[in-house]
């Protein structure tokens, strides 16, 4: 062997190169570890990549988690660009951790067949229910904010364009050609017609929105809420509902009702109309797809728990619950639910959530033994937290009984959710939510774990404003998978 690399290294390094003059037995040395290197290359330089991988990793990524799970590529739906995710009538309307309509769309097409009654318990802006109609499904969702049944109402029904685009042509004419008289309470249109613009009375409009955006959303809503078709009323009041962050002093993206003093606050006419002309687009696009065919749609303002539908009738369940603790929909959806008057006190709105921190704790039998330790770890860190996270646990529990009851024997529920992160204590959602399920008599059908594309990664909340912040940037980790859960009644 020795003597090979021997004569290896003459051939390849012939003495006139100046290191001719290192000693023999160093030469042979760095032959040795060349040879080495060149028959161990592929091997060391993935070693070296891991290694560069995981250091990265740790510090900004959770890559970790990432390698230790079967990771399924297909159900990223990286490739897809917005316009794509957006199609349809997806964009009528922004909503916290809203589905992929293709990712929907596929656990649909994969897991049921036409004609089948498709349902989601936490319908929020209604994904599941759109995919459900265009897929050829009959579909019932339910959530327990009037918000989001205003938006899923819009989603699902498509109306016929001409009608629709006089109606709101008309809308724009009356705002913008007529005068409102002195006390701004009247918009004078004929004389036997004019129309009372009411201005709200509830605080909390003043201390969100300036006098003028306060002025000109009254009129806009006062204008809508004059048309007497229902379809036509909620499709423009869903318009009006998504601008209304950007009229206000509301910082966007952040998940705390949090004031922006800096902020550059949209002139209200002009965003309501721009959002309801693309939402007219998006309405032809939808009526076409539909035209003729039969919609069997149910959109539903109660409980998770307490569905109203049949026992066994369900073919299937798609739906992503709320996570815990993580979002509180009634400060997200207050502007909408101050302005339509769905709610007198903020502080009771919020206790109908499941998941809000703000909810009474009175349950402790878990079924899970995951769900019992996490909360035995978070008490002694922080015990608000823990009986919040109890309460959340107990509470889906209760919504996969009712889920149980609905289905048909052989039905299918998936039910999308990633791990979270509470005082630097994992929660493991799904590992929790599964045994749960298990032990009220589902059965494991397929377990799939997919990468949530960069893009769309949850973003960390920064404990003080409550803004958003790049994962990169943040202290606390991100979780870039997250898990469906496909579970059969048996
Ligand atoms: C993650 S979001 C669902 C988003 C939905 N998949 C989409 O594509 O828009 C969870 C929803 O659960 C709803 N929710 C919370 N508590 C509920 C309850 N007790 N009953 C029904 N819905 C509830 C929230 O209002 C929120 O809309």
């Amino acid at each position: 062997m020795n003597s090979i690399s021997g004569q290896a290294g003459h051939q390849l390094f012939p003495c006139s190169l100046p290191w001719a003059h290192i000693p023999r037995s160093a030469k042979t040395c760095s032959i040795k570890m060349l040879f080495v290197f060149r028959r161990y290359q592929n091997l060391l330089l993935n070693c070296l990549l891991k290694i560069i991988l995981l250091l990265y990793s740790y510090r900004y990524l959770d890559y970790a988690y990432l390698l230790s799970e079967q990771v399924d590529y297909s159900w990223s739906f990286k490739e897809l660009e917005r316009s794509e995710t957006s199609y349809l009538t997806h964009s009528y309307h922004t909503y916290p951790a809203k589905f992929i309509p293709q990712l929907a769309a596929r656990l649909i097409s994969e897991n049921s067949n036409i004609g089948d009654l498709i349902c989601d318990p936490f319908m929020g802006s209604g994904t599941t229910l759109v995919e459900a109609i265009v897929n050829g499904r009959r579909t019932y969702g339910t959530d327990i904010s009037p918000v989001a049944v205003l938006i899923t109402k819009a989603k699902t029904t498509p109306i016929e364009p001409q009608n629709l685009e006089r109606r709101v042509y008309s809308l724009r004419n009356t705002i913008k050609h007529h005068p409102i008289n002195e006390n701004k309470q009247t918009l004078l249109l004929k004389d036997d017609d004019d129309l009372a613009v009411v201005l709200p009375t509830n605080k909390r409009i003043d201390y969100w929105f300036p006098e003028k955006q306060k002025h000109d959303l009254s009129v806009i809503l006062s204008g809508v809420m004059s048309i007497e078709d229902e379809d036509i009323r909620n499709f423009l009041l869903c318009a009006f509902s998504n601008i209304l962050k950007g009229c206000s002093r509301w910082m966007m993206k952040s998940i705390k009702p949090t004031i922006d003093k800096n902020k550059i606050i949209n002139d209200a006419y002009h965003s309501f109309f721009i959002h309801a002309y693309r939402m007219l687009k998006k309405n032809r696009v939808f009526w076409k797809k539909l035209e003729g065919k039969k919609i069997d749609c149910i959109v539903d303002n109660v409980d998770a728990r307490k569905m109203r539908i049949h026992d066994d009738s369900v073919s299937l369940i798609v739906t992503s619950p709320p996570y815990v603790t993580s979002y509180e929909y009634a400060d997200l959806h207050q502007l909408t639910a101050i302005w339509l008057g769905y709610i007198d006190r903020l502080s009771e709105f919020r206790t109908r959530f499941i998941g809000s921190i703000q909810k009474e704790h009175n349950q402790s039998k878990l079924y899970s033994d995951i769900g019992k330790a996490t909360v035995d770890k978070l008490r002694l860190i922080d015990k608000r937290e823990a009986n919040g996270v109890e309460q959340y646990f107990f509470e889906m529990q209760q919504c996969f009984e009712e889920m149980y009851r609905a289905l048909k024997h052989g039905g299918r529920i998936s039910i999308v959710i990633g791990d979270t992160d509470l005082k630097k204590v994992k929660i493991h959602n799904a590992d929790v939510l599964l045994q749960a399920m298990e032990k009220i008599g589902f059965r494991v059908y397929d377990i799939i774990k997919r990468p949530i594309p960069s893009k769309i990664l949850p973003l960390t909340r920064d404990e003080k404003t409550g803004r958003f912040v790049a994962t990169t940037k943040s202290d606390r980790l991100a979780y870039p998978t997250e898990s469906i859960l496909i579970m059969e009644k048996a």
